[in-house]
């Protein structure tokens, strides 16, 4: 296998790498990147229904947007089972953390509406039963389109295979709330090729998914953010001097990390509507420091552009870690070459005395910065947990340059709206 400059070396952009080097600047703790501890005594969201990944309503250039007043997000969502013998422990009590982890095999999009951008009211299913091709709804982004309220809802269709697919509806508002209508035909886009971007048979592990398509503000042309892994069997990557970064000496051995084939893909629309779409070479690699870059997502600031995603402790390869959070990366131009922000890339990571306590940020262009609720430790010695599947609070940090900041904390779910679409 190729290292990732020869691999696409002759492509119009190569990747920009996130080394190894970069990751050992990681530090948990820092308060400039951590973010506040979430008091177990968090309130919830419903008790019917677990949520997750929030995708909050916005138009293409990435504005959170609500229409008529009524700010909406999108959320996968699973319903929670206090009754079902299946989730009751051998004493007979709800095992609500297996309840929790078995949620991804059956997500499936949800959406709520507010007047405030919090206190969500449900809304309810955004597709019928029956109309996603296949058994997991998983994440993606929903888009205003116009003044009439057509949404095209991008999400990845799961089970069996990973499709990155779009369904396009209508968002009704009266005085008393919203409605969704249509969302009746998926259409399939695109999945992984195996040259650029691995596919399951190469790695039964492998990520494709967590479409978020956006209009570039330079060029103006439609493209597509999405996670993937670099191409090619499983255990074939190198990890070469590139990946490894400018280390000190004896950080030279980089152990299993060949398995940790994290990407951020691209992909730009050859039509207008986004209804065809060509992927190209990725914009990030983290080859030999990551297995997962989730929910890519940017913030288009001061002519720069600022690349975040989610990623994971425990998919780190050996000899680099850090905690499960948001990390981001900055360019003057959209194929960049990007840079880690904070030097490290970490821009937001749960404290180590509760690091599962959120997951699944996402940076709003406002410096909010959503997520939900996992896990958070109660009692003595923390060994028990309360299961979330909640939002968590919403943290604002401040983007400078290269570096950012943790500088505020605000409600549960607080979600502002930063426009405000008149329907026709
Ligand atoms: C992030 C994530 C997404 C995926 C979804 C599955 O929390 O792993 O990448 O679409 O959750 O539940």
């Amino acid at each position: 296998m190729k290292s990732i400059t020869e691999k696409f070396g002759k492509t119009p952009h190569l990747p920009s790498l996130w080394t190894r080097a970069d990751a050992l600047k990681v530090h948990a703790d820092d308060p400039t990147t951590t973010q506040p501890l979430v008091s177990a005594d968090f309130p919830v969201l419903s008790d019917k229904v677990f949520i997750w990944d929030t995708m909050p309503l916005r138009d293409i250039d990435g504005n959170i947007t609500s229409v008529d007043g009524w700010s909406v997000i999108f959320t996968l969502t699973a319903d929670r089972h206090p009754n079902d013998p299946q989730y009751l422990d051998e004493n007979g009590n709800y095992d609500i953390t297996r309840d929790w982890t078995d949620r991804h095999g059956r997500a499936k999009m949800y959406y709520w509406y507010s007047r405030t951008g919090k206190d969500w009211k449900l809304g309810g299913r955004v597709m019928a039963e029956g109309v996603s091709p296949t058994v997991r709804e998983w994440a993606g982004t929903p888009i205003l389109l116009n003044e009439q309220g057509e949404v095209d809802l991008y999400y990845t269709a799961v089970t069996p295979g990973a499709t990155i697919v779009k369904v396009r509806g209508r968002v009704v508002t009266t005085e008393h709330g919203v409605s969704l209508v249509g969302f009746e035909k998926v259409k399939p886009l695109f999945e992984a090729d195996g040259k650029m971007y691995q596919t399951e048979a190469q790695n039964a592990f492998w990520g494709f998914r967590d479409p978020w398509p956006f209009r570039d503000p330079k060029d103006g042309k439609l493209y597509m953010l999405f996670e993937g892994n670099v191409a090619g069997e499983r255990g074939s990557h190198k990890v070469g001097k590139a990946e490894i970064g400018d280390v000190p000496p004896g950080y030279e051995d980089v152990g299993n990390s060949r398995f940790q084939t994290a990407c951020v893909g691209i992909a730009v629309a050859r039509d207008e509507d986004g209804d065809d779409w060509e992927m190209l070479p990725p914009l990030l690699t983290a080859v030999g420091v990551n297995d997962q870059t989730e929910r890519p997502h940017f913030v288009f600031q001061d002519g720069k552009y600022y690349l975040f995603t989610i990623s994971h402790t425990f998919t780190y390869g050996d000899g680099v870690t850090g905690p499960d959070g948001v990390y981001g990366f900055v360019a003057d131009s959209l194929f960049g070459p990007y840079v880690p922000l904070n030097g490290s890339g970490l821009v937001l990571g749960n404290p180590s005395s509760q690091p599962f306590q959120t997951y699944s940020h996402c940076v709003m262009p406002n410096g909010l910065v959503t997520s939900f609720i996992d896990s958070v430790p109660t009692g003595e010695g923390g060994t028990q947990v309360r299961i979330g599947g909640t939002e968590a609070p919403t943290v604002g940090i401040k983007i400078k340059g290269q570096q950012t900041f943790v500088v505020a904390e605000y409600d549960y779910g607080y979600i502002p709206p930063m426009v405000d679409v008149t329907l026709k």
